[in-house]
């Protein structure tokens, strides 16, 4: 038996970055939500914080099932998590500048749903029912958007996407692949702290976001 608090070991996991393939399967319902789950879900949202994002589907670290873990307070307290959900109610329209922590780097206005009802199981597999809006909804529906295989920047220009596709690739290619353990735990940290960097960065910018962090204008990325 293991002490309270530290029942798990959780692991970060790899996030597919857009254009992954694999970003583009449909992922299929979970039928048994038993600890294995729950060890994913520990490792999903130790994932998500870490990166830092707001939301985290599990199609982005290649597991296609049907399943999402949210929290978009600015403290840690509000986890979610929805498995095999369905929207069941929407309404209003909402535009918030997304980004997506499987497209790095950038923020695009996306239109949602303002207001949604979404049916799913808890992590005890239990059924439940939660009403959500403003920032919470447009996470919850852009996740949901994740596990059918679609992704925000399927919701601008064909342009702009493949803009946005070209840098992307452009960048992975000069980023190093074969490497020493210690070469990659460099490379690794060296590009989170440039991430966190433009992250923040970004987030400090007044044009795209709103000094209410829950305000439509602030910045999703999830
Ligand atoms: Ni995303």
């Amino acid at each position: 038996m293991r002490p309270a608090g530290a029942s798990e070991m959780m692991a970060k996991l790899k996030i597919l970055e857009f254009p992954d393939p694999r970003l583009r399967t449909r992922a299929s319902p979970v039928d048994v939500v038993d600890d294995e789950l729950r060890a994913l879900i520990g490792d999903m949202f130790e994932t998500m914080y870490d990166a830092p994002g707001i939301g985290l589907a599990a199609t982005q670290v290649d597991v296609h099932k049907r399943l999402l873990v949210a929290d978009v307070s600015p403290d840690k307290s509000e986890p979610h998590v929805l498995i095999n959900p369905e929207i069941i109610e929407k309404d209003g329209v909402t535009v918030t500048d997304e980004g997506c922590l499987s497209v790095p780097g950038y923020y695009e206005e996306v239109e949602r749903a303002e207001h949604i009802r979404v049916r799913f199981l808890d992590r005890n597999g239990e059924a439940q029912e939660m009403e959500a809006e403003g920032l919470l909804a447009v996470c919850i529906q852009h996740e949901m958007d994740h596990l059918e295989g679609k992704l925000f920047v399927d919701y601008l220009s064909e342009t702009k996407r493949q803009r946005i596709r070209k840098k992307l690739v452009k960048e992975r290619r000069h980023a190093p692949v074969a490497m020493t353990p210690g070469s990659y735990l460099r490379a690794r940290l060296a590009s989170r702290a440039h991430r966190s960097q433009r992250w923040s960065g970004r987030a400090a910018s007044p044009s795209r976001s709103s000094p209410n962090p829950t305000g439509p204008r602030a910045v999703a990325r999830n």
